[in-house]
């Protein structure tokens, strides 16, 4: 029976699970396939650790998996940008094909990558690098190539979405959430990555790269992360009727892209408003097919396993199998100021007129009020916070106002504006 020989670069949450799911689903592929698949090499950093593979298959020495005659193919699953992007050029300069789930290295470097793979005629898979364990790549570039996609609406990052519901659903402190996440291996190596927005902007340069045809940058994405948001928001979004969600959306305007990552009050109807935890939905709108749903697990050990392996099946099945990705075309992005409802939170002291300021301050630009409330408890000058729904204005008017009322004192530190998905 033949055989495919993987080298596994790195072995923690991401690694262990497909040693893992090749433990116990390796006989029913093999059956499946009439083919096997097993590691025959792993790279680790510290090799004194007990790994869920015998010693002899563990090396620190990147050589001794990248250019070995008994690797076919090289996964990545280290992460980071470097030594992650160099061992990937090596692999395919050494002849072997790349699985990877490393989007911060594929969003940065993509293009030389590419190149490479071309130029040794090896492919790169990469389809855990985006929403985990959603087959979302392979969806688009196939059963969806022949609709023309002009708008996505997404939850990318399972951990800034698993860090809310917690506070939501538990009560816990954005620490503690932080924390928890860590515990089940669903954050990046460097959690900051996730809660600052900057792990779904890699996965939106992948998405819209593939869908839109467009080479597109990360300071091409306008980002925010979910860092200023507290239980007060939360729970007022709640009373409202919305919950906090960490999205990415991606639009085609004219002949441009508007591409954004940042938290947005969804009404609890909308789609994406039950989506919690680690999981992911992708919400896409297609000339033809209409709106398509995706949903899962978009992080966690096992459920990004699967998608590894499902490359590698791939490539078992179609060596020469190939994603339709581009990251060298031009690029047709531009940030188009956006309309929305907002949701807005002023901390203030408890003085005589505050509300009014803020008000009259909001009436002047044209924005208009559609809920308020104050909590403003305790004895006169209490700290507390003002929170404002507004209708339908635009994110020029939004900047203006809120600087306006930041130069009157009105409050004791910015207020914070979220948008309403509506
Ligand atoms: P992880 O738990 O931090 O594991 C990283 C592994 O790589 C460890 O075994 C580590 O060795 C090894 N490693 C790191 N730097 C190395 C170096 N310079 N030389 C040799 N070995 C090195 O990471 P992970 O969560 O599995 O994530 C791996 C990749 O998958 C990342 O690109 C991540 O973005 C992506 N991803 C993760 C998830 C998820 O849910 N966790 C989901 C989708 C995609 P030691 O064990 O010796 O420290
Ligand atoms: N840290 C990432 C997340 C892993 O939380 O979504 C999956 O890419």
């Amino acid at each position: 029976m033949k055989a495919t020989r993987l080298g596994i670069l790195g072995l923690g949450t991401v690694g262990s699970g497909l040693v893992d799911l090749l433990e116990k689903g390796g006989a029913n592929l093999r059956h499946r396939l009439d083919h096997e698949i097993r590691v025959t090499r792993a790279l680790v950093r510290d090799d004194t650790r007990e790994r869920r593979l015998p010693s002899s298959m563990v090396t620190t020495d990147p050589a001794q998996v990248i250019e070995a005659d008994d690797v076919d193919v090289v996964v990545e699953l280290m992460g980071g940008i470097e030594p992650a992007r160099s061992y990937i050029l090596r692999a395919l300069g050494a002849g072997k094909s790349v699985v990877t789930a490393n989007k911060a290295v594929l969003a940065r470097h993509g293009a030389e990558l590419l190149a490479a793979s071309h130029a040794s005629g090896r492919p790169i898979g990469f389809e855990a690098s985006v929403c985990g364990g959603i087959p979302l790549l392979r969806a688009i570039s196939t059963g969806l190539i022949a609709d023309e996609v002009d708008q996505m609406v997404g939850i990318l990052n399972g951990t800034s979405n698993f860090v809310l519901s917690r506070m939501h659903q538990d009560g816990l402190d954005y620490a503690t959430a932080v924390a928890l996440a860590q515990e089940r291996g669903l954050a990046e190596a460097d959690p900051t990555l996730d809660v600052n927005g900057s792990d779904a902007a890699h996965k939106l340069i992948l998405l819209a790269e593939i869908m839109f045809q467009t080479a597109v940058g990360l300071d091409q994405i306008e980002r925010e992360g979910i860092e200023a948001i507290e239980p007060i928001d939360i729970q007022t979004a709640d009373s409202f009727g919305y919950v906090i969600k960490p999205v990415a959306v991606a639009k085609r305007v004219e002949d441009a892209l508007d591409l954004r990552v940042h938290p947005a009050l969804v009404p609890y109807t909308h789609v994406l408003g039950p989506v919690s935890d680690e999981y992911n939905a992708v919400l896409l709108r297609g000339e033809a097919t209409g709106e398509t749903l995706f949903y899962g697990r978009g992080a966690g050990s096992l459920p990004t396993a699967s998608a590894v392996l499902g490359d590698i099946v791939e490539l078992v099945r179609h060596p020469d199998w190939r994603i339709p990705w581009d990251p060298a075309k031009s690029t047709k992005v531009r940030h188009v100021p956006g309309t929305s409802r907002f949701y807005l939170r002023f901390p203030v002291h408890d003085r005589p007129g505050l509300i009014g300021k803020v008000a009259t301050a909001l009436g002047e630009h044209g924005v208009s009020i559609t809920h308020a409330q104050a909590r403003l408890v305790g004895a006169e000058g209490a700290a507390g916070n003002l929170t404002i729904l507004t209708h339908v204005t635009s994110e020029p008017v939004i900047a203006q106002v809120l600087s306006k009322i930041e130069k009157t004192g009105a409050v004791r530190a910015p207020a914070l504006s979220l948008r309403i998905l509506d």
